[in-house]
């Protein structure tokens, strides 16, 4: 007989980013900017960058490998991989992962969209479904690449990488509370139109909105729910860049007493530090600042609830919650996210911009070498042929 209890919530997770990255100290200088700009005033201090053998693709299986056991394999139902860097307008990078994660068959795969918000729709989905279905699990891969141009606005705030997440019932780490606040509003604050290489980003604009979005969803939450921000054990945000989250926090916890706005500050930090070295992963920023508040802080327990805010420009905001199960840190991956993110090469800026420039040539088969885990192998016939080491 089946056990129906429905505790559904986050089982494992695990990110990956490349191999490279730039220091932005280099890239300031590069730019002719006070590099206090970079490390201060926007707050990243290194920035993925990505060579033409890894996409969203390599991104998405290396996160998942690290976390799936031959039973996961078995036991996944549904491979849903969030999305705005698809490398496919009609098949959807879901399934490519599913082959080559080795996933049982009889598996749904599907790609959802809607700028860096996505995974976390794609949460809920995987949620409802696992508490339909308590003995089956569902596989969440956020995966993106952020580029925005060489010597552009929105330079220093690129960055890449994939976060997946195993929902189960009975989960190791977290329980989704299903409390849920969504909101959406077409606005153009970030687009990009289909065939245009990098988004059209209206950035003043787009931190305003966002803002605004966080204090529009928190309010109705706490409407809904009684809530205050003295529930609540941390905050993470949607990370861009990691002074946004903390531009949309600081005037909410103005009248807060002083302490509760020291705990969320503390916690704040804790969330940025692997960010702060990566830049953005559009869909799986929310979550690279979950892991690194999990990982990072030294102030949470089981039992306490973290809030989390998601926001995809466009736009569509949620506020939803989780709560940490007990025993969730030994089910944490800091050692190896840490030689991830330590064993990565610095590029010159010289290498940074070559490596940015190159394309992938659909006419032409061309066959290519990468040592890493996942990657692309070959372009033949106009598909990408991948690699697993
Ligand atoms: N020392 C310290 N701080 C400095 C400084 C110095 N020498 N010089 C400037 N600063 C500070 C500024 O005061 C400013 O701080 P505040 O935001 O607190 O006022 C900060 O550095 C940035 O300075 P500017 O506003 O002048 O920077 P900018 O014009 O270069 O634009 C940006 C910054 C808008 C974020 C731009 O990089 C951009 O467009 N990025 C892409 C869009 C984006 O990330 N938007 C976020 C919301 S949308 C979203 O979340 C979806 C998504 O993922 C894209």
């Amino acid at each position: 007989m089946k056990n129906i209890e429905t505790t559904v919530g986050i089982d494992k997770l695990a990110f990956f980013v490349p191999h490279y990255y730039v220091d932005m100290t280099d890239l300031a200088i590069a730019r002719n900017v006070d590099p206090a700009k970079f490390h201060i005033g926007i707050g990243q201090d290194q920035m993925a960058v990505n060579p033409i053998t890894q996409d969203i693709i390599t991104f998405a299986t290396s996160a998942a490998d690290q976390i799936l056991s031959p039973e996961d394999k078995k036991a996944v139902d549904m491979v849903i991989v969030a999305t705005e860097s698809s490398v496919d307008e009609s098949k959807a990078s879901a399934v490519v992962v599913h082959g080559l994660l080795g996933i049982q068959p009889f598996a749904r795969s599907v790609e959802m969209k809607e700028a860096c918000y996505a995974a976390t729709a794609g949460l809920s989905l995987a949620h409802d479904f696992v508490a339909l279905h308590p003995d089956r699990k569902v596989l969440v891969i956020a995966t993106d690449i952020a580029k925005y141009g060489l010597k552009s606005g929105g330079e220093p705030t690129q960055g890449g990488g994939a976060v997946a997440m195993l929902i189960s019932s009975h989960p190791a780490i977290l329980a989704l509370n299903a409390d849920n606040v969504a909101l959406t509003q077409d606005i153009y604050d970030f687009w990009r139109p289909t065939g245009q290489a990098y988004p059209s980003v209206d950035g003043k604009f787009s931190n305003s909105v966002y803002i605004d979005a966080f204090s529009q969803v928190w309010d109705e939450y706490c409407r809904r729910n009684d809530a205050h921000f003295a529930d609540f054990s941390a905050i993470a945000f949607h990370t861009p860049y990691t002074k946004m989250g903390k531009k949309a926090l600081l005037p909410k916890l103005e009248t807060e007493p002083e302490a509760v706005q020291k705990h969320l500050m503390a916690q704040f930090e804790s969330g940025i530090v692997y960010n702060r070295r990566v830049g953005n992963l559009y869909t799986g920023s929310l979550y690279l600042s979950l892991i690194s508040l999990l990982e990072n802080s030294e102030q949470l327990s089981a039992g306490d609830k973290i809030g989390l805010f998601s926001y995809g420009s466009g736009t569509v905001a949620e506020f939803f919650t989780a709560t940490l199960v007990p025993g969730f840190e030994k089910h944490l991956r800091k050692t190896e996210h840490e030689a991830l993110l330590n064993s990565r090469v610095k590029l010159s800026i010289e290498a940074y911009e070559s490596m940015f420039e190159e394309k992938i040539d659909f006419n032409h088969n061309t066959k290519f070498a990468d040592d890493a885990a996942y990657s692309i192998e070959e372009i033949k016939d106009n598909h990408r042929i991948y690699r697993q080491k």
